[in-house]
């Protein structure tokens, strides 16, 4: 398959400047079959960036490829609204538009508007009223109700069946649906409650074909994007890992790509940093395959302890994901002399929460553990003056399928002994 086009930099060739699709000009972009385009945009106030043919809607992209399955999908033909978010402030059906007609925009879904802890007031008051049963159109509801609210705060009562008519509900709950939001409506005459999941946009995405950076990138440079402090919890943390590995090259070679964090970030698939805060402290991103999910984390990195004499650093990183998801991790990586190559030891501590902590600790441990081989081994040939850095997201499903595989080929090797 070609690698993915990206979009930004097509879009600038055509029109000379970053923009949006319908800036392209009279131009035609043509795709080839089988060609991806590289789409960045802002989810619930952060960055993603997603790899789609160009007939991908915004529904799939946000499912399938960034793991929102808030959004829900009904008729898939822009009738029964369940897939309502809002793009650039305007409520909009997902299913019908296309991933790659955005470039640069700013979307939120229902994860943006609340945390299971911090629920937005609509959402309290859908629960206080009973506007829902089975809920499968209660994201859409949602989203049309708070973009009804933020266009016309303090709207009648009685306007509200036709303007929200948008939205089917197939468990007929309209009356108690219409309590909820006239209520909301009527407490904050002023205006709707702001979303209470939505990060501001603060990290600058990569370009990663050469071209201008995206419309959401020049948003974030006006962000403040100064270093954060990072805390690790005082909990037990939810995989914690140790890893030894043998390699060829010498210490004094690994060090060398140790103490230069931009190197050292590139041997993590996945990984890249996005922007130097100086004082050993970084902006930065990777990107995780988990089965159909696809997490892209954002972060702050804080290179805490850098010791030459020991060959040892130990940083501390905090990232979340498009959907609120959340990682802090404490990692010692250090290595020692052994025979003619090294020792490499990493220990990591990692603390997860939302969806990336619901695949369960064993199978986090084993994606762990091989990305820690994997960037074992991308160490090693860095080191020695290879090349063998690779940017694609490692794929729990392919990690588990080798790891299964390896475990599978070890119960038949002991078999085949004992007989
Ligand atoms: S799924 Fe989009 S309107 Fe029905
Ligand atoms: S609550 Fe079931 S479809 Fe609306």
């Amino acid at each position: 398959m070609n690698p993915p086009r990206p979009l930004s930099a097509t879009l600038d060739r055509l029109t000379g400047r970053s923009g949006r699709q319908e800036e392209a000009a009279s131009e035609t972009l043509r795709v080839e079959a089988g060609e991806t385009l590289r789409v960045s945009f802002t989810v619930n106030g952060r960055p993603a960036t997603v790899d789609v043919a160009p007939r991908v809607t915004l529904s799939d992209a946000l499912r399938d490829h960034l793991g929102l399955t808030g959004t829900h999908i009904g008729c898939e033909h822009g009738v029964c609204g369940m897939c309502t978010v809002v793009v650039d402030g305007d409520a909009a059906r997902a299913c019908l538009l296309l991933a790659c007609q955005l470039e640069g925009a700013e979307i939120m879904t229902v994860e943006g508007l609340g945390k299971p802890d911090d629920l937005h007031p609509l959402q309290e008051s859908f629960g206080k009223h009973h506007a829902l049963q089975c809920g499968f159109c209660t994201p859409g509801q949602l989203m049309s109700a708070y973009d009804l609210l933020d266009h016309e705060p303090g709207i009648d009562r009685e306007e509200l069946p036709e303007k929200m008519s948008g939205v089917l509900c197939r468990c007929t709950g309209y009356r108690n649906i219409m309590d909820a939001v006239a209520e909301v409506a009527e407490e904050h005459p002023d205006g709707v409650p702001a979303p209470r999941n939505c990060a501001s946009a603060a990290l600058l995405p990569r370009d990663n074909g050469g071209g201008r950076a995206s419309a959401a990138a020049e948003h974030a440079e006006d962000e403040d994007t100064g270093p954060v402090e990072i805390r690790m919890p005082q909990t037990e943390p939810t995989v914690a890992i140790e890893v030894d590995e043998q390699v060829r090259a010498t210490p004094d070679e690994l060090w060398a790509v140790m103490a230069d964090t931009d190197r050292l970030a590139r041997c993590l698939p996945g990984a890249e940093l996005v922007a130097d805060l100086g004082d050993d402290r970084y902006k930065g991103r990777i990107r995780v395959a988990l089965g159909p999910v696809k997490l892209a984390f954002v972060g702050d990195i804080h290179v805490a302890e850098r010791d030459e004499t020991d060959r040892r650093i130990v940083a501390l990183a905090q990232a979340e994901d498009a959907g609120g998801g959340n990682v802090q991790a404490e990692v010692l990586l250090s290595v020692s002399p052994d025979g003619e190559g090294s020792a490499v030891h990493a220990e990591a501590d990692l603390h997860m929460t939302g969806r990336i902590a619901q695949f369960g600790r064993s199978l986090a441990g084993d994606v762990s553990r091989e990305m820690f081989g994997q960037f074992t081994r991308a160490l090693d040939a860095t080191a020695r003056g290879e090349e063998p850095v690779t940017t694609a997201p490692p794929s729990a499903i392919a990690m588990v399928t080798q790891l299964t595989a390896a475990r599978l080929r070890g119960v038949v090797n002991r078999i085949t002994r004992r007989n």
